[in-house]
């Protein structure tokens, strides 16, 4: 029997953040895990995706080398190199991770399951070989077990033409055509991974706009920009069947009231992700929803004294950097600081790594307009086809701000209020979005923004002309 201070199950990003923040604070943290720590993100989602990205972003360029000046061609993919490439990236960070994890916690390599004891809560843990089970006592126990892709009824996953995420990321020669189901944030990643390589990519999306989270703005900028690259983009298209036979898919999609067919080579199953909450003890201690979410207050305590979630497993956003903020805010409740601050859910990045990128924070127009009234809500867009990096980039995104009209609070110059949202579409929007974190967060208004020099040439700028436009002295915008 082993007895620590806080015991987390699950080394994915919520779980170390927990984890490493704890330690930082002075306590004695064990972290259960029964794959490899780093979790989704390090090992099968956001970094190899990333690294894919990357690829596919550098041969959009190459399909632009005529606009260039660039006599290049594209030969196809090394299949090999571009694994090694992917694989490097994951395991150079791994390597880092694990070194951390080692020295700041004490790690258990098994699967975990919550357990109530006489002695309090404990973790009992399985090696990934089997036989007796571990007990690990902690005097808090953070459940972090995050999350899994959801199915679609009417669809077997096979893992080969039906695939998800999990599968999907491994490819090393692109399909020849592919259906993408779901235009959130991983399918429309996986569109621009596979369109640039050479695919015939339809992407179908059952809500009536791509990534339809974000502002209505932006979901039509990036459907008119993947349409103009030859992406197929169908939405208000549910997909309720899809067929298998000899390798090749048949999917069928509802449009307009009629169904219809689209062959495909891979399908990617992307209509979101679940909460791997099974088999971890949290339903028989009542902690759950009725979807297997983990019920927390803001500040990620249960209803069980001492058991604490963070990450995919609370009903929160389902994003790496949200979990991590999750983990510092529990970790430091655990260790007893003062005056700590629930995360900040709404001005928390998001962040789609599709082409043209996608980022957001804050409140999209018609939430604003919804929370505040028509009157007092009013918005300032700036092109990046009036930027100078964004025309060398070929991009036609755009920066749009939110915020309120009229009276700034006291105290604030200018005369418009608060930056409530804003939202870029173009070339690394999830770079530019961190400047504008700052402004939502701590509710500037576009007279002091304005202020504020943008390097030029950057396009860090368009985010200028948008808060000098809102503060009624555009620059070159109108
Ligand atoms: P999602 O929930 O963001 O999007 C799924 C989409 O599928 C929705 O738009 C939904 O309307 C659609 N859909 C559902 N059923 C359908 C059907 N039968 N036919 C057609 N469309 C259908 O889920 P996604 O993209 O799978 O991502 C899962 C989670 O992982 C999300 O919370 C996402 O934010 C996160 N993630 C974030 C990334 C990032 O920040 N860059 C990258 C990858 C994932």
């Amino acid at each position: 029997m082993t007895h620590h201070d806080l015991v987390v199950l699950g080394g994915g990003p919520g779980g170390y953040a927990t984890a490493f923040r704890a330690a930082s604070r002075g306590l004695d943290v064990a972290v259960v895990e029964r794959d490899r720590v780093g979790g989704t993100c390090l090992h099968r989602g956001c970094i190899p995706s990333k690294a894919v990205l990357h690829v596919a972003e550098v041969l959009s360029e190459v399909h632009r080398g005529d606009v260039l000046g660039l006599r290049v061609s594209f030969d196809g993919l090394d299949g090999q190199a571009l694994s090694e490439f992917r694989e490097g990236v994951i395991t150079t960070l791994y390597k880092g991770l694990s070194f951390l994890a080692k020295e700041r916690t004490t790690l258990y390599e098994g699967h975990g399951s919550i357990v109530a004891t006489e002695d309090g809560l404990a973790v009992d843990v399985v090696a990934s070989e089997g036989g007796e089970p571990v007990r690990v006592h902690g005097r808090d126990v953070v459940l972090a077990t995050g999350s899994h892709p959801r199915s679609l009824p009417g669809v077997a996953v096979d893992g080969e033409v039906v695939q998800t995420s999990d599968q999907a990321l491994w490819f090393t020669e692109a399909p020849e055509r592919a259906v993408v189901i779901g235009a959130g944030a991983i399918g429309m990643e996986f569109a621009s991974m596979w369109h640039p390589m050479g695919s015939h990519v339809t992407v179908v999306e059952a809500l009536d706009r791509v990534l339809p989270l974000e502002d209505a703005d932006s979901s039509a900028a990036v459907a008119t920009a993947f349409r103009r690259r030859g992406i197929d983009v169908l939405t208000s298209a549910p997909v309720s069947r899809v067929e298998v036979d000899g390798g090749r898919a048949v999917v069928e999609v509802e449009v307009d009231g009629a169904v219809q067919s689209i062959e495909a080579d891979r399908v990617l199953v992307a209509i979101g992700r679940g909460p791997s909450t099974d088999d971890t003890g949290a339903a028989q201690l009542g902690v759950l929803d009725d979807h297997g979410f983990v019920m927390t207050d803001a500040f990620g305590a249960s209803s069980v004294d001492g058991l604490w979630a963070v990450g995919d497993v609370r009903p929160t956003l389902a994003l790496a950097h949200a979990a991590f903020a999750e983990g510092f805010v529990v970790a430091d409740r655990i260790a007893g600081v003062e005056d700590v601050v629930a995360v900040d859910h709404v001005n928390t990045p998001r962040v789609t790594y599709c082409h043209p990128e996608v980022a957001s924070v804050g409140l999209t127009e018609s939430e604003a307009r919804a929370r505040h009234g028509d009157d007092t809500v009013a918005t300032t867009s700036y092109p990046f086809k009036a930027n100078a990096k964004g025309i060398i980039h070929g991009s036609d995104g755009l920066v749009k701000l939110v915020h309120a009209a009229g009276e700034p609070p006291a105290g604030a110059p200018g005369d418009a209020g608060p930056v409530l949202g804003v939202h870029v579409v173009g070339p690394h929007a999830t770079d530019l979005i961190g400047e504008a974190t700052l402004a939502t967060a701590w509710q500037a208004v576009p007279t002091e923004l304005a202020a504020i020099t943008h390097a030029h040439p950057t396009l860090s700028e368009a985010m200028g002309e948008a808060f000098q436009a809102a503060a009624g002295v555009p620059f070159h915008g109108h």
